[in-house]
């Protein structure tokens, strides 16, 4: 248990808030393009900060450090999404395969279309990955370090010049 932890769990007995708090302004990174989350974005959680790059807050030594992921990110349903609050699709198969075309891992995203891969679930330094939902899929074609997490080349101004979409 490290200390901010320790810290939390005398405090859970108090009406305080700020235990699970997430400081989106502390990571400019995360923002990726992104506009200003709602309140309730902003609450630790599965539903949090869709688009956004998870893996800024997710990593060891990150504020969700005991929340370590894999990778993680989040499926929109178009190309070229203007927002991050909203678009975002349920139920997308997201494979992460091997070199060569292997699947390795799989999730679904949730409500929000955001999913996660857990640290152990794969080596994640060289895959590429496949979103599927009924008879649309799109892949990646080439094999990257997705530990970085996907939105960190997954947005307009990053490599991949797009969000991850299915459409
Ligand atoms: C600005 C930092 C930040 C970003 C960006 C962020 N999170 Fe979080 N997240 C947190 C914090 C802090 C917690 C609370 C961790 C804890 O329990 O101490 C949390 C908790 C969670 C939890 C709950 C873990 C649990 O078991 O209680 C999930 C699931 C989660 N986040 C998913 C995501 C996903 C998916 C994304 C990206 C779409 C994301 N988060 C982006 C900071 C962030
Ligand atoms: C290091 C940068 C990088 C990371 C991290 C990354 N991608 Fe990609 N992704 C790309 C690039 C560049 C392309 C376009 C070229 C290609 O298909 O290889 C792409 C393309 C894609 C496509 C196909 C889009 C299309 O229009 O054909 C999907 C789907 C995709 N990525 C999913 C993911 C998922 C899911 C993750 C996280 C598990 C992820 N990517 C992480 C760089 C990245």
């Amino acid at each position: 248990m490290n200390l901010r932890t320790a810290v939390c769990a005398l405090l859970l007995a108090l009406p305080m808030a700020g235990c699970d708090s997430v400081d989106l302004d502390a990571v400019p990174q995360a923002k990726v393009g992104c506009e200003t989350p709602t309140a309730d974005q902003l609450n630790a959680g599965d539903t949090m900060l869709p688009g956004r790059n998870c893996l800024a807050c997710h990593v060891s030594g990150g504020q969700a450090d005991h929340e370590a992921f894999g990778t993680a990110g989040t499926v929109f349903g178009a190309r070229n999404s203007k927002t991050c609050n909203t678009g975002g699709v349920s139920g997308v198969t997201v494979e992460l395969l091997d070199t060569a075309g292997k699947v390795v891992a799989s999730t679904t995203t949730n409500s929000v279309g955001n999913f996660s891969f857990p640290p152990n679930a794969t080596n994640f330094k060289n895959v590429s990955a496949r979103v599927t939902k009924g008879t649309m899929s799109v892949k990646m074609n080439s094999a990257v370090d997705v530990s970085v997490g996907c939105a960190n080349c997954h947005w307009a101004s990053g490599i991949a010049g797009d969000r991850i979409y299915i459409q």
